[in-house]
C-alpha cells in the first residue's frame, strides 16, 4: 500500500505491474536525457555572442531535429504498444469475479463457486486497528500464483476498479462489462480505490484484495456461508 511521502509507484504484485513500471523508467530516462540536452542547448544560444547575419535557413540542421525526436519517438512507442496488447491479454484464467460498481461501494460475485456474492462498504478507522479511508468490511479473497479474471460494470453512474500494485484500472460502466485478468504473484493484502469521479463519496468506496494460498482459498470459498 500507499505510505507517506510514497513518490514512486507502489511495489508490483503482478508481473504485468512489473513490466509497467519498468516501462515508466525507460521514458523516464528517455525524458531526463531529452531535457538535459534541450536545456543545454537552449544556454548556450542564449549566453554566446556569436552573430550571423546571413544565416537565414539550413536545411541540414532541420532535418537533423525533426528525424532525432521521431526515432526518440519509436523508442518509447514500440514498449508501450507490447504493454498495451500485453494487458489485453487473456491466459486460461483460473477464476472469475465479477466486480459491480454502486454508489457508493462494490459488490463483489464468485460466479464460479455457486454465486458467491458480497457487499464491500468501506469500514470506518478506530483505535489504528485498520487501515483509515482504505479498509472495508468484506475484503475479496483470491489464490495467489493462479491467473485471474475480473469481470467489471456499474448500476448507477461510472466508477473505476482501479488497484495499483496489480496494474488494474478499469472502468466500470452500466450497461457494459469490462474484463481484464491477472496473477497476483505474491501473498498479502493489496488496496485499490475508485478512479473515476462518481459523486459525493467517490473517496470512500475502497478496494482490498487478500491474496491467500489456493489451499487456503478452497478452504474460505468452501466454508462461505
Ligand atoms: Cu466510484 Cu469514484
Amino acid at each position: 500500500m500507499a505510505t507517506w511521502s510514497n513518490f514512486n509507484f507502489q511495489n508490483s504484485t503482478s508481473p504485468l505491474m512489473e513490466q509497467i513500471i519498468f516501462f515508466h523508467d525507460h521514458t523516464l530516462i528517455i525524458l531526463i536525457i531529452t531535457t538535459i540536452l534541450v536545456s543545454y542547448l537552449m544556454m548556450s544560444l542564449f549566453f554566446n555572442k556569436y552573430i550571423n547575419r546571413f544565416l537565414m535557413e539550413s536545411q541540414m540542421i532541420e532535418l537533423i531535429w525533426t528525424i532525432l525526436p521521431a526515432i526518440t519517438l519509436i523508442f518509447i512507442a514500440l514498449p508501450s504498444l507490447r504493454l498495451l496488447y500485453l494487458l489485453d491479454e487473456l491466459n486460461n484464467p483460473l477464476i472469475t469475479l465479477k466486480s459491480i460498481g454502486h454508489q457508493w461501494y462494490w459488490s463483489y460475485e464468485y460466479s464460479d463457486f455457486n454465486n458467491v456474492e458480497f457487499d464491500s462498504y468501506m469500514t470506518q478507522f478506530e483505535n489504528n486497528n485498520n487501515f483509515r479511508l482504505l479498509d472495508v468490511d468484506n475484503r475479496i479473497i483470491l489464490p495467489m500464483n493462479n491467473q485471474i479474471r475480473i469481470l467489471i460494470t456499474a448500476t448507477d453512474v461510472i466508477h473505476s476498479w482501479t488497484v495499483p500494485s496489480l496494474g488494474v484500472k478499469v472502468d466500470a460502466n452500466p450497461g457494459r462489462l469490462n474484463q481484464t485478468s491477472f496473477f497476483i504473484n505474491r501473498p498479502g493484502i493489496f488496496f485499490g480505490q475508485c478512479s473515476e469521479i462518481c459523486g459525493a463519496n467517490h473517496s470512500f468506496m475502497p478496494i482490498v484484495i487478500e491474496s491467500i494460498s489456493i489451499k487456503n482459498f478452497i478452504n474460505w470459498i468452501n466454508n462461505y456461508s
